[in-house]
């Protein structure tokens, strides 16, 4: 008999300018009477919190906003905004933001109903195994277009004792209900909307590129590239255009409906690259993601192929086309101002050894159409510089 596999679609999405304001009722039809609201203070800033905590009262459920949340959140974060949740006596959560509040809005339900320390759940050791308990009901609602954390069953937590990103996946994580609203991203600033785009194309591609039989995400990532190749341009220097900011979202949250398949060699290089060096998560994807590209040829042509004609690129010819999809990931990444290579990020090229180190301990590219040896990961650094 051949091996079973698992094609999930579980969550409930609204989709449409203005459909914030909806939080108070879904959160309410999840039976949640007390609101712990997860964000960050940039978010707070940008005045996005009020018209959630309103439409939470409006339908009868008291909150407390917790916004101590940084962009690439550490365990001790987590452990206070658990704290928050106990000391507020909250039954639901709603988390807004980039991913960094969907993420940490995940891990307090997690902190909050099973025993620490965090890294025992860690994908790479499958601590998704011991997350058996129930978890409070989440609302999420995105401010940022990249992660799709808000469809995603994975949290990412960097544990100081080790100073690693670990990854944290368990189809209990997921919220039950995500509410994408292009208004709430036209703020978010042109270097962050290229960024974050660029992550959100990263998934789809590792996903439509990863091992495995899954025709739902492999369908679903490809019009998320097409969405991406379509509008993330339009997105970075017209914020205010909600035609090109919608299909983003749709893009982002494509990107992490799709990934559930697997990712691949680029987010293994991307999450040292932050770990270490504080880069944007998108950005270091952005800089690894044509190496990568150029790596995996030999093992999925029609594949990339396909991607660079998504991406632009023309003709028929699969060893041509596939040949070029590196480039029009570039070509795509200058248009939208983002750095050429790692050199340009202040990465110092010493440092690529023990780069290729941690890169290799990473998960993610354990689903890479192409195996990787810390030799590969230190020449895709090297490629990428
Ligand atoms: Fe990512």
């Amino acid at each position: 008999m051949s091996e079973t596999v698992v094609w999930s679609f579980p969550t409930r999405i609204l989709f449409g300018a203005g459909s914030a304001v909806r939080v108070g009722e879904e959160l309410k039809a999840l039976g949640s009477k007390r609101a712990f609201v997860v964000t960050d203070a940039g978010v707070r800033g940008a005045g996005l919190v009020d018209p959630i905590v309103e439409s939470l009262k409006a339908a009868g459920i008291e909150s407390v906003v917790f916004d101590g949340i940084s962009s690439n959140p550490l365990e001790a974060e987590v452990l206070a905004a658990t704290e928050a949740y106990r000391n507020a006596k909250a039954d639901g959560v709603v988390a807004l933001g980039g991913g960094s509040p969907l993420d940490v809005g995940k891990l307090v339900r997690l902190a909050a109903t099973h025993p620490l320390p965090l890294a025992q759940y860690d994908d790479a050791i499958d601590g998704w195994q011991k997350i058996t308990k129930p978890v409070p009901p989440m609302v999420a609602i995105p401010t940022t277009a990249g992660t799709g954390s808000e469809v995603g069953r994975s949290g990412v937590v960097t544990i100081q004792a080790t100073n690693r990103k670990v990854v944290i996946f368990a189809p209990r994580l997921l919220a039950n209900v995500a509410i994408l609203d292009p208004k709430l991203t036209e703020t978010m600033p042109p270097r962050i909307t290229a960024a974050t785009g660029m992550d959100a194309l990263t998934h789809c591609i590792e996903a439509y590129c990863a091992l495995g039989d899954h025709p739902m995400a492999d369908a679903i990532a490809l019009q998320g590239i097409e969405l991406c190749g379509k509008h993330l341009e339009n997105a970075v220097h017209d914020g205010k255009d909600l035609e090109a900011r919608g299909a983003m979202l749709k893009a982002s949250m494509m990107g992490a409906v799709a990934f559930q398949k697997g990712l691949g060699a680029c987010h293994s290089l991307a999450h040292p690259l932050s770990a270490e060096h504080h880069l944007h998560h998108g950005l270091a994807n952005a800089v690894c993601l044509p190496a990568v590209l150029d790596f995996n040829r030999s093992a999925v042509p029609e594949k990339i192929a396909r991607i660079a004609k998504l991406l632009g690129a023309r003709g028929e010819n699969v060893e041509t086309l596939a040949f070029e999809c590196s480039g029009a990931v570039r070509a795509l990444r200058k248009k939208i101002g983002l750095a050429e290579g790692l050199g340009a990020t202040g990465v110092p090229e010493d440092g690529l050894p023990k780069l290729a180190k941690l890169a290799l301990e990473d998960a993610c590219h354990r689903s890479n159409p192409r195996a990787c040896t810390e030799e590969d990961m230190l020449a895709l650094y090297k490629a990428s510089f």
